[in-house]
């Protein structure tokens, strides 16, 4: 028996005919319209090679946390699927990322229109310097969302409310948006994210610099936004992706070692990998 048999035997047995990029075990619980579609992606850095034939369907309208340690490639995943990484002048991508259907890194697509459809949410709360009311305006504005100013106000208080901070600045729309606390601004980085009405929204590390209440209600936000948003969020906190993810992505050097049923992947990892990783024997 190879190693990697052994491997696979001493853990969970998967419950279905897997085809590249499904989970291991299914998530009862989760919805399966298909958002993102991942196949044999290769990406590099110059000669450094940061993303390994990575294949994963990623669902609509769910939680997926990408979790494994630090530089095997998370972020520069995230990045692939609004084509943050174009920016970045040495990189070169293979594969297909193909979201509702249709391929990311085709000539034709509208780069503009993806970022619009794909927003992003950073580990540091980044506002505009401007007032909180313009934060969330500006883009809808930009983008032919909103024409009449009632229409505005109206798009700018329902970001807000989705985004739980409404009651805290009601009264203070016009103070610059860095006016506020660390776990105000993420919301309102959120509240910024969602007014464009994106499909999926990508957050990198979205409570690492955050107090734990401030955590705590960013976790329950994401709850109650996967029902109208798909959301992809990289973590450090192996609680926080079991609290928050409806399926969790395992990457190490490069690799998606498991993709799972984030009950699975926490009670029963398909691989020892992933399980060393989670009980904390390195990473
Ligand atoms: N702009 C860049 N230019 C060159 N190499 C990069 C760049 N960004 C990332 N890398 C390299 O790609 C690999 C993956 O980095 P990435 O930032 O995606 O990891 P990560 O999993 O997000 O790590 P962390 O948990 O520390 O945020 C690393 O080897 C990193 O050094
Ligand atoms: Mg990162």
């Amino acid at each position: 028996m190879n190693q990697q048999t052994a491997q696979i035997d001493a853990h969970s047995a998967p419950n279905h005919e897997r085809s590249p990029g499904q989970p291991v075990n299914h998530n009862e619980d989760a919805n399966h319209a298909l958002s993102i579609r991942v196949r044999d992606l290769n990406l590099w850095y110059g000669n450094n090679q940061a993303l390994k034939n990575i294949n994963i369907d990623i669902y609509q309208k769910n939680v997926t946390a990408l979790i494994g340690p630090s530089g095997c490639g998370k972020s520069t995943f995230l990045r692939c699927l609004n084509r943050m990484n174009d920016l970045i002048r040495s990189v070169r991508v293979q594969g297909l990322v193909e979201m509702d259907g249709r391929d990311v890194n085709d000539a034709k697509m509208d780069e503009v229109a993806l970022r619009r459809r794909v927003g992003m949410v950073f580990q540091k709360p980044n506002p505009f310097p401007k007032s909180i009311y313009e934060n969330i305006a500006y883009a809808p504005r930009m983008h032919d969302l909103v024409s009449r100013k009632a229409e505005q106000d109206e798009l700018v208080e329902q970001a807000l409310r989705d985004a739980g901070l409404w009651n805290e600045v009601k009264d203070k729309l016009q103070e610059p948006g860095t006016s506020l606390s660390g776990g105000q601004q993420q919301r309102l980085c959120i509240a910024r994210a969602i007014a464009v009405k994106p499909d999926v929204i990508l957050m990198d590390e979205p409570t690492s610099a955050l107090d734990p209440i401030s955590t705590a209600t960013i976790e329950d936000l994401m709850d109650k936004l996967k029902k109208q948003f798909t959301i992809i969020t990289v973590t450090h906190n192996m609680q926080q992706a079991a609290r928050v993810a409806d399926y969790t992505a395992f990457f190490h050097l490069g690799e998606m070692i498991e993709y799972n049923d984030t009950r699975m992947m926490f009670s029963n990892p398909h691989t020892k990998k992933a399980e060393d990783y989670i009980t904390g024997r390195y990473g």
